[in-house]
């Protein structure tokens, strides 16, 4: 079966091809390069034995979507990771963020509600939560407004897709609402590579211990949590890309209970900042240099998923302990600093 994984050699992406193919899934990718590199491909090539096809394509030009659609119209699944995801860019460039990340997914399912059944797994955020008002997080809770371009091209992109799947029942749709990956493979083949000055915790705890940044700061301890700093749900991205596989096998195998639905993904444990470099200095054995600053604007106080509906139905839980995933990032690091 084939499979279209668009951002296929971004990180998550990169993850979720391996273990696609490790089910036997004949996988192309759509990279535009934007955010990764062609390298990725011998990663990937490493862990599984197997090069999959590779298409570079701006997803932004249509006529090149239409024609991609053409040549590969036996592609039974899609999973759309192709996005641009710097939060304070966005704000910067909200119409790049709109265009990149909503026009692209609209030329997407234009082409899947052409053919006679498609199925297709959406990258979406608990940001879409913004501060829940209670934890866990349930896929019931309300979507609150968006904090910045960003995050309202995840709410936008999700009613995009559920206003399609009313009037399309040949298209089946699940979006997963990701928590916050972290993490590496354990082959250290492929992992993260961000561009410029990491947006996310793990990376920058990392790149601070390899000396390539000063200090961490962080951004205050005086929240109303455990030991005052803020609290997110870290999962690894192997479980994550996990996730996909299951989610995916479940619209192929026509299993979903309605054409379009919704699944937290995240561990259900909720992890403070201090408890996350606490981790690295264990797994590491070393000091980490941090130094706790005023609280940041637009940061919520705490985000951890219930995981309740992605166990049951989809019978998917995250293996992984924050301390097995520190360690894969912590490796990682290492490894592309040589
Ligand atoms: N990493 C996170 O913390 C996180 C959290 C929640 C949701 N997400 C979402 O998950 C998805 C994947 O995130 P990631 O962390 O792997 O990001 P990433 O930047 O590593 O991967 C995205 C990939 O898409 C490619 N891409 C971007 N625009 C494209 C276009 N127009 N045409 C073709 N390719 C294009 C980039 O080159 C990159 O390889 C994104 O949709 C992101 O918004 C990420």
């Amino acid at each position: 079966m084939k499979i279209l994984v668009t951002g296929g050699l971004g990180f998550i992406g990169s993850h979720t091809v391996v273990e696609l193919q490790n089910e036997g899934f004949e996988v192309v990718i759509i990279d535009d390069c934007s955010n990764a590199t062609e390298k990725v491909l011998d990663g990937i090539v490493a862990i599984t034995g197997k090069l999959p096809l590779f298409e570079k394509l701006d997803l932004k030009e249509r006529d090149k979507v239409e024609s991609f659609f053409k040549k590969h119209d036996d592609i039974e699944g899609v999973i759309h990771f192709a996005a641009s995801k710097a939060v304070g860019e966005s704000v910067e460039k909200p119409l790049l963020y709109y265009e990149n990340n909503i026009g692209t997914l609209v030329y997407i399912l234009k082409e899947l509600s052409q053919k006679a059944k498609s199925s297709f797994i959406f990258s979406s955020s608990c940001t879409v939560y913004g501060q829940a008002d209670q934890m866990p997080i349930t896929e019931d809770a309300p979507v609150k407004v968006a904090e910045s371009p960003y995050g309202n091209t995840k709410q936008i992109g999700e009613e995009i897709i559920a206003d399609t799947c009313k009037v399309t029942p040949s298209l089946n749709a699940i979006a997963l609402r990701y928590f916050n990956p972290m993490g590496a493979h354990p082959s250290v083949e492929i992992g993260e590579l961000p561009v410029g000055v990491p947006q996310n915790l793990v990376p920058f705890i990392t790149q601070t211990a390899v000396g390539m940044r000063k200090e961490l700061s962080v951004f205050g301890d005086d929240y109303p949590t455990e030991d005052g700093t803020c609290v997110r749900d870290y999962i690894h991205v192997v479980d994550l890309a996990k996730a996909h596989v299951v989610a995916l096998k479940r619209l192929l195998d026509s299993k979903n209970d309605s054409n379009y639905e919704v699944f937290n993904v995240g561990t259900g444990t909720g992890s403070t900042v201090l408890q996350v470099i606490n981790s690295f200095e264990k797994v590491s054995g070393q000091k980490l240099n941090y130094k706790i600053v005023a609280r940041r604007a637009g940061d919520i106080t705490t985000a951890y998923a219930d995981t309740t509906k992605a166990n049951a139905i989809l019978g998917w839980k995250a293996q992984s302990t924050l301390d097995q995933a520190m360690e894969s990032a912590w490796n990682w690091e290492q490894k592309i600093r040589k």
